[in-house]
């Protein structure tokens, strides 16, 4: 109850604070994609694609009015039902829904356990909402990526890319689609950045990226599992830790409100710990949106490096021949907030997307990209491994949102599909 009480408090003041408040909203969705509460009595019911099985966890449930402003908490049982393909296909158009709603899953109309069967879109209909802290701590790892660090080979010389091993309707790639991928792009990028550890992916990037010379960042999506993630992070690798560039531990928790400062950075210590005992002795960080780590340093104060998402995009005075400026500048701001004004920061997540509505000067495009993309490359000539681009093929199991400018799958770079979704 708390944290989640904090982490609205904290969205409010990032929302005025930044000047930026759509930096926030582009990943929100990701998590709360393929939700759609369902009715039961007592307990609180939720559709959600990441649970395999119906499961039961007790949840700090906090709900708030219209304007997000807390009514009531209290803790109760949440039900995740397994989310249907059906119910990850269907695409509800989602309009002037703000950040936290986004978050939000289940809806009542009023402060008794009277719960609708509405979508998201009509959550503006209901007198209140119910944000579930449930939602902090998405257990599938569907989210985007990317990464940089220098390749075996060539220091520093190639940038990373982000990468996600879902196929357009949802389903893992086996090891040969992720292969496919990589056979693709792995020339054009020394690290590749995976978020989690779902789908068996440490395993089958271990095997592509052995094969390809390409090193691997690797991510713990659900930082209340940390132990599970090492132990299958530690077998996917085959105990081969010289291939791995960077742990990170969360990825824009803090911004999405889902966790705070203090349970990021005991995830991530306690993830160094249990990756130190299984012999990596290579970085461990948190990641978060720019906008977070101005906010809160001691993030990356904590990291073995820092280690930040920063997208121009989100930006409206920010055209396509801005945005390596635009990184350039987050960049500096961070790093005069670090006590350690020398330490390195990496931008793990920045590019522009092909497709979507513009937002002011921000406008999506295939040129524009190629523009943004060619000035951030020039911003970081003499650090490529400092920047990891997002991301290297559409994400068509995400869904277009208005917040996030119906932009969300047409990311990848050139327009690029992954073989598996052609
Ligand atoms: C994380 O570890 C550092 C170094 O041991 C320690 O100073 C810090 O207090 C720890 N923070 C949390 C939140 O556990
Ligand atoms: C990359 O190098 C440029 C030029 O030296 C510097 O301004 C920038 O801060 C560096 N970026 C990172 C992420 O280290």
């Amino acid at each position: 109850m708390r944290s989640t009480l904090l982490s609205l408090s904290l969205l409010s003041l990032l929302g005025l604070s930044a000047g930026q408040p759509r930096h926030q909203h582009q990943h929100l969705h990701r998590h709360r994609a393929n939700r759609a509460p369902i009715a039961k009595r007592d307990k609180v019911t939720v559709t959600d694609s990441k649970y395999s099985t119906t499961t039961e966890v007790p949840e700090v449930v906090v709900y708030v009015d219209q304007n997000n402003n807390p009514i009531r908490t209290t803790t109760e049982t949440v039900v995740y039902v397994p989310a249907t393909v059906e119910i990850y296909e269907a695409s509800t158009p989602t309009t002037e829904i703000s950040p936290l709603s986004t978050k939000a899953a289940p809806v009542v109309e009023s402060e008794s356990s009277s719960y609708q069967t509405a979508s998201p879109t009509t959550q503006q209909a209901s007198s209140s909402q119910l944000v579930s802290s449930a939602d902090s701590y998405p257990t599938s790892s569907k989210s985007a990526s990317s990464s940089a660090a220098s390749p075996s080979s060539s220091s520093g010389a190639l940038h990373g890319v982000s990468y996600s091993p879902y196929k357009g309707n949802g389903e893992c790639k086996t090891a040969d689609e992720v292969d496919a991928d990589f056979a693709l792009i792995a020339n054009d990028y020394g690290v590749m950045r995976l978020y989690g550890v779902d789908c068996d992916q440490v395993a089958t990037a271990y095997a592509a990226a052995k094969k390809y010379g390409n090193k691997l960042f690797l991510g713990i999506y659900d930082i209340t599992a940390v132990e599970d993630a090492v132990s299958t992070i530690a077998a996917g690798v085959q105990n081969d830790w010289d291939i791995v560039d960077t742990v990170s531990v969360g990825n824009e928790l803090v911004n999405d409100g889902a966790a705070t400062v203090d349970q990021s950075i005991s995830a991530m210590n306690q993830t160094r710990s249990l990756l130190r005992s299984a012999g990596y002795e290579g970085p461990v960080v948190v990641v978060d949106t720019a906008v977070a780590i101005l906010a809160h340093p001691e993030l990356c104060d904590e990291s073995d490096y820092c280690a930040i998402n920063c997208h121009p995009f989100f930006d409206a005075n920010t055209g396509p021949d801005a945005a390596g400026s635009f990184v350039t500048s987050t960049v500096s701001s961070i790093r005069s907030k670090l006590s350690d004004s020398s330490k390195r920061i990496v931008v793990t997540e920045t590019g522009w997307p092909w497709q979507g509505e513009s937002n002011g000067e921000a406008v999506p495009g295939l040129d524009q990209q190629s523009t943004a993309l060619s000035s951030i490359k020039t911003a970081f000539a003499s650090n490529a491994s400092n920047v990891i681009l997002f991301t290297a093929f559409n994400d068509m199991w995400k869904k277009a949102e208005a917040a996030t400018f119906m932009a969300e799958q047409y990311w990848g770079m050139g327009g690029q599909y992954s073989p598996s979704d052609e």
